[in-house]
């Protein structure tokens, strides 16, 4: 397969010297980049594995996830979107990003335009050229303010595009779509016959009692739309890798193809695991993302006191883009000198898109004494270097 540039496994590396630099020195990190819960895996997941392992639960299942979990899947997505789901309609899969990746894989050919909403999680532009390194990519910037650029959508749809790939509640920013914003969005790729793949891992982690909208709730793009979702974020399974995508049947049959040639299937007993999630509350998640919330407003405020920087409260996620527009410096010499100086580690805005140099990401899935130390040493930085 063609190797293009895109596909990196440090799409942050000067940066990422800084750290090892410091590590090697023995000088403490105080990490603020990585997007996982700081919270355990519910027990009841746990069990269900135990219990699966133990029940024999061990051999190949089909490689579009055993019937049960799709059942589960489908009912659950009924139920919440108003639009009826079926099993066939669900291909299970290892993590959110296998399902984002392999749905591209089964739409996109040669030369296809994809285009992908700025800035984005990191991911998207390698699994894009994995799925087809021939594919043009086309951003549509968020504007300045997080809402999304409608008139520069209304451009790209007319150039031919195949795709639009969009992430709501948004990893860096932590902008959410409002339902207009969907609305319109869905109305004009259902005009052009332009497919959405919707990554809603954060749709369970949305803030001041608001409600994520999803793309699903719409019947009239349903024949055009992927939705990429799992288990990572919202029940801390990063590890286990367990996500789906919820497509049109032939999208989820060229999935499991995919999947059949490839690594087979999600291990039989984290999918058994998977079913238990739907026989309980997910209560916990209510619990989290209040505790995110107060964390997200004490960094706002913080942030904002501090001269030369700035940001916009995120609606949803992990994560705070910080504007360092005024310092002067881009985002990775900013964030290799605070690494240096400070030990805080964080990720460069231009790892998320080249119009987003001017920002600094945190992830803020650590706790608030955390948090506290943190805004303690950005304060020290700023009033040394500024
Ligand atoms: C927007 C987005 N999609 C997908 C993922 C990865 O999910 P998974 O670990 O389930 O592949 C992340 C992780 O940070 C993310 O932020």
């Amino acid at each position: 397969m063609k190797f293009s540039p895109e596909i990196t496994a440090k799409p942050t590396k000067g940066f990422a010297e800084g750290v090892a630099e410091r590590r090697k020195a023995g000088k403490e990190i105080y990490s603020f980049g990585l997007g996982e819960p700081d919270f355990k895996t519910p027990d009841y997941v746990i069990e269900a594995m135990m219990e699966a392992i133990e029940k024999g639960k061990i051999h190949y299942s089909d490689a579009q996830g055993i019937i049960e979990l799709r059942t589960c899947i489908a009912k659950s997505a009924t139920n919440e979107y108003g639009v009826k789901y079926e099993p066939n309609e669900i291909a299970v899969t290892p993590g959110i990003k296998s399902a984002a990746y392999s749905s591209l894989a089964a739409i996109l050919e040669p030369g296809d335009k994809v285009a992908l909403c700025t800035p984005c999680y990191v991911a998207y532009p390698a699994m894009i050229k994995c799925a087809e390194p021939d594919a043009e990519i086309i951003t549509i910037d968020l504007n300045k303010d997080y809402s999304f650029n409608m008139e520069r959508l209304e451009e790209v749809v007319t150039s031919g595009v195949k795709c639009l790939i969009v992430n709501s509640p948004n990893n860096p920013t932590g902008a959410m779509f409002t339902r207009e914003e969907v609305e319109r969005i869905v109305d004009v790729c259902a005009e052009h016959g332009v497919y959405i793949l919707s990554d809603e891992v954060y749709d369970k982690i949305v803030f001041h009692g608001e409600k994520h909208v999803s793309f699903a709730e719409y019947e009239k793009i349903k024949d055009h739309l992927i939705i990429a979702n799992g288990f990572s974020k919202s029940h801390a399974m990063t590890g286990w890798r367990l996500g789906y995508a919820i497509a049109p049947a032939d999208i989820c049959k060229k999935i499991a193809m995919l999947q059949f040639n490839t690594n087979t299937n999600v291990a039989t007993f984290i999918q058994w695991a998977g079913c238990s999630i739907f026989e309980h509350e997910w209560d916990h998640i209510a619990e989290y993302t209040k505790i995110l919330e107060e964390r997200m407003a004490y960094f706002h405020e913080k942030i904002n006191a501090i001269p030369k920087l700035s940001g916009i409260l995120p609606k949803g996620g992990f994560f705070y883009c910080v504007n360092i527009e005024e310092t002067g410096m881009t985002s990775n010499d900013f964030c290799a000198e605070l690494v240096k100086q400070t030990g805080i580690a964080t990720t460069p805005g231009i790892a998320f898109g080249k119009e987003w140099d001017g920002y600094v990401r945190f992830s803020l899935a650590v706790p608030l004494e955390r948090i506290e130390n943190g805004i303690a040493l950005i304060e020290e930085f700023m009033k040394n270097n500024f």
